[in-house]
């Protein structure tokens, strides 16, 4: 039986920063930002936007009448939840109608929780062939005005439906991993904003990429000849590259082209956005089905990275009529359609988060899922009409 993503949905908030003006507000040379860590514009959430009302904004693009009442799983990969205790999952129950027999939970180990609820589903689907999984990845990437990391800051959410007869990636059921305790990132409960070792997080990123590479092709005897395409974590878009360039003079000159130039492809979104966290590598796969040459049974390597550290390669296959599937239109016009703001009102915006006791201006809310309210210490969430 084949096991897969079938639905893949994507939403970033609709106001962004130009990374030229943010260079040029902070005395650097623009082409630090835009060549040397490869971003073109970064998301910025507003005051009534969180994890919650991302992911929910996604997996409404992917539910719909008929796959509502199959889901059996809800995942919610994220690393700027709103709660300790509570599953951004939960509050998803009501805001998007999920039926009450469902797994609902969250998962949490930085850039890699989606991947972990990706595997999950696939197992969980192949136990419960005729169920759905939803796994959602949302989060707001935030290191802080002024800091080094500030430049790869964004936000989203990427929503999956996992199914039996998926109609755009098979999952090969191929994968290794590996875990190891890192200080490359992390971010304690009383700070807003992350830690990093931004150097060193680069290395131990490229580091697990050669390690999980290596054990990839010895497991299943494969080499990069055997995949059109290596999609990869991206939290700015030359850290891939990075790891990618690792195989430059070790195949063929000729197979290490294409896979740069479908890198490219892969990219683009994240350009345009920024960090999503763990949704950026299945950002990486929404762009490159959108913008590259994908076709019927392309092998796809995805290498999924999450700081502390955990990382995963996996494989999967393009399904023949994807594109029905995803509806790149409504995304390009969604990113194309954002308003850009200067760097001083996303300074200001940044600053500024609702209190208990606080409700949202619905004249400033231009989304269909919003934090309403703060009440004794409680989020609550509302949609729009
Ligand atoms: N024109 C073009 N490129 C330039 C440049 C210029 N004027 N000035 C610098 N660069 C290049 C550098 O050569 C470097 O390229 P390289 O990485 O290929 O060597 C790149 O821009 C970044 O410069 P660097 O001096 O290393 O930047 P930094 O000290 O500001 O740190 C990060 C960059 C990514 C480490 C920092 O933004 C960070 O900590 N980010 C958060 C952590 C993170 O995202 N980790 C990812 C792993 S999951």
């Amino acid at each position: 039986m084949d096991v897969g993503i079938d639905r893949l949905g994507f939403y970033t908030p609709k106001k962004y920063i130009d990374i030229v003006e943010l260079a040029q507000a902070r005395d650097v040379d623009p082409n630090k930002f835009t060549i040397g860590i490869g971003q073109s514009k970064q998301a910025v959430p507003d005051i009534y936007q969180d994890a919650v009302t991302m992911a929910a904004e996604a997996a409404n693009r992917v539910l719909d009448d008929d796959n509502r009442n199959e889901i059996g799983l809800v995942i919610v990969g994220t690393e700027s939840s709103v709660d300790e205790s509570k599953a951004t999952s939960a509050f998803l129950m009501d805001l998007l109608d999920l039926p009450e027999d469902v797994r609902a939970f969250e998962i949490k180990e930085a850039c890699y929780g989606a991947t972990a609820g990706l595997q999950m589903a696939y197992n969980f689907v192949a136990m419960n062939p005729d169920k759905k999984a939803l796994v959602i990845a949302s989060d707001i990437a935030r290191y802080g005005i002024k800091t080094p990391g500030e430049v790869t800051q964004g936000a989203g959410a990427v929503a999956m439906i996992v199914s039996q007869d998926p109609h755009i990636l098979k999952l090969d059921n191929k994968s290794v991993y590996m875990s190891r305790n890192v200080g490359d990132f992390w971010r304690p409960t009383f700070s807003k904003t992350a830690f990093a070792r931004g150097k060193f997080s680069n290395e131990i990123y490229v580091e697990f990429f050669t390690t999980l590479w290596k054990k990839f092709q010895a497991k299943y005897n494969v080499t990069a000849a055997d995949f059109d395409t290596m999609l990869f974590h991206i939290p700015y878009t030359k850290m891939g590259m990075k790891a990618l360039r690792t195989l430059e003079g070790q195949i063929p000159d000729d197979k290490y082209a294409e896979l740069v130039d479908h890198y490219q492809k892969s990219i683009e979104f994240s350009r345009n956005v920024g960090n999503l966290y763990t949704g950026s590598l299945y950002l990486g796969l929404i762009s490159y089905l959108v913008n590259g040459d994908a076709k019927a049974n392309d092998n796809l390597m995805l290498f999924s990275y999450g700081s502390g550290a955990v990382g995963e390669i996996y494989s999967a296959k393009i399904v023949a009529g994807f594109d029905k599937y995803i509806d790149s239109d409504f995304i390009k016009k969604e990113l194309n359609n954002r308003k850009k703001i200067s760097v001083a009102d996303y300074e200001s915006i940044f600053s500024k988060e609702l209190e208990n006791g606080d409700t949202t201006a619905l004249s400033t809310v231009h989304d269909k899922f919003y934090l309403s309210e703060i009440k004794e210490n409680e989020r609550l969430y509302k949609l729009t009409n």
